[in-house]
Formats: C-alpha cells, structure tokens, sequence
C-alpha cells in the first residue's frame, strides 16, 4: 500500500486552500513523514479507527499501510469536494460530511467504540470551547485506553491546558519531522484515567469530565455559524 500523494492530490488541496484558506489552513497535504509518525502507534487490534479532517487521505492511506482494514475507517471531513474524493477512494470507509465538533450529539457513532482518533484539524485557530466540543466528543465514542492523535505546527500540544484539565485528559508529545511543509509535531491526547469511567450505554465518559464536556459543547454550539472557524 503506497502512501505517496498524487499530484491530482496537491492541485486539489491547493484549490481547497484557496477557495477556504480558513478551514483548510494548508497548501499542500501533510508529508509520508508525518504520517507514518501520527499512525506509528495504531495496529489493527486497536478496534475501529474514526479520522477527522482527512483532507485528501494522507493519514488514511498510512492507517491502511499498517494493516487498518478500510472497512474499520470512519471519516469526518467538512469540505464536499473531500468527502466526494474519499468515497470514491476508499469504498469501504464510512465517509460522514459534517462539522467535527458535532460528534458528541449527532448520535451517528453510537455503535462500537473507537480504538484510537487521529486528527488533521486545525485545532490552533479554533476557539477552545470549539476544541473541547471536538476533542470532548471524539472521546466519547472512544474505548476507555483509546487515544487522539493530533499533529500541530505550533511548539506546544494545540489543545489548551484548561480544556485538557476539564475533560479529565492528558497531552504528550510523541515526535515531530522537519521533513513536513511547514515542520510538524504530534501529540497523543489519552485520558487521565482510564479506569474511572462511568459507562452509559456504549459512550465511555470519565465521569469528572461529562460536565465539562457538556459545558463547553454548549457554548461552542452558541458560537457556531455553521462552517468550521478554522485556520493553520
Ligand atoms: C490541515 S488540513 C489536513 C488534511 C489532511 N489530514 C492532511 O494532513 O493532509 C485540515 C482538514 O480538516 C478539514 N476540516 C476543517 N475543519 C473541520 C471541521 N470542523 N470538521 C471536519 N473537518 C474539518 C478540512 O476540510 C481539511 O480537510
């Protein structure tokens, strides 16, 4: 399974970019470096993989190189032109167009938990209550030991400490590449404690962060205007 990026594959994210340089906040696609490093820690055991902001599929093809079956993938991209592309290229993937901070209470994922996130939003220029939705509502469809797997081209984990401390989280830096336009690194988002967790139904949620996530979900959705507020 090749992880390279077609040129089709540039000239379509650079569109992207230039049509809505505030949600896409790339001009190029992510590099093999930096997904074979935000992927290094997934295997097929883990359980179902959920993928946000997968743009033209870099870090879905590396999920497929570790023997991630397609069928295991679960996509959440804003941008139609994406989605279209996704669906035409992994067929077995369960492809949603929708606003990621919506995961907590759109009821779309309230099947088997997820093993592990890996996500290529733009958290930087987002709003924190609009991180705590995404991030808040991502772990709610995930396994008690599952982790978020973010990559940042800031110098620090771009979920804000207060929103990490509030859902019961925690943020290491697990590597980074100088061989990505522009230079990135990648943090694993894991809960503090993963043993304390009350579980309802087939959402796990730590029971310290259920009003915390609840909390800032509201006030994300009282900022929402119906597109991402994304940037780099
Ligand atoms: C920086 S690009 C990363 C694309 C790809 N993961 C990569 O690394 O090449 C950000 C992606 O997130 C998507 N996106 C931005 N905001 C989003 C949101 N709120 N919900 C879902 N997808 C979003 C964009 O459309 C774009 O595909």
């Amino acid at each position: 399974m090749t992880t390279k990026t077609s040129c089709s594959d540039f000239v379509q994210f650079f569109r992207s970019w230039v049509s809505d340089p505030m949600r896409v906040a790339a001009v190029a696609p992510s590099g093999e470096r930096l997904a074979r490093l935000m992927t290094q820690e997934i295997d097929p055991f883990d359980g179902p993989v959920l993928e946000l902001g997968p743009g033209t599929g870099v870090f879905t093809r590396a999920l497929l190189a570790r023997g991630i079956p397609e069928s295991a993938l679960t996509l959440v991209e804003f941008g139609e032109e994406f989605a279209v592309r996704l669906r035409a290229r992994f067929p077995q993937a369960r492809v949603v167009q929708m606003d990621a901070a919506q995961l907590g209470d759109c009821g779309l994922f309230d099947g088997a938990p997820f093993g592990a996130v890996i996500s290529g939003l733009p958290l930087l220029s987002m709003p924190p209550s609009k991180v705590a939705a995404i991030v808040g509502g991502a772990f709610e469809t995930m396994k008690p030991d599952g982790a978020f797997y973010q990559f940042t081209y800031g110098p620090r984990c771009p979920v804000p400490r207060p929103v990490l401390e509030s859902l019961g989280l925690r943020g290491k830096r697990i590597g980074g590449t100088v061989r990505n336009i522009p230079p990135a690194g990648v943090y694993r988002i894991s809960r503090q404690n993963p043993l304390e967790l009350s579980i309802d139904g087939s959402k796990y949620r730590s029971t310290d962060a259920g009003a915390g996530i609840a909390a800032y979900a509201a006030e994300a959705g009282k900022a929402d205007t119906g597109r991402p507020e994304a940037s780099a």
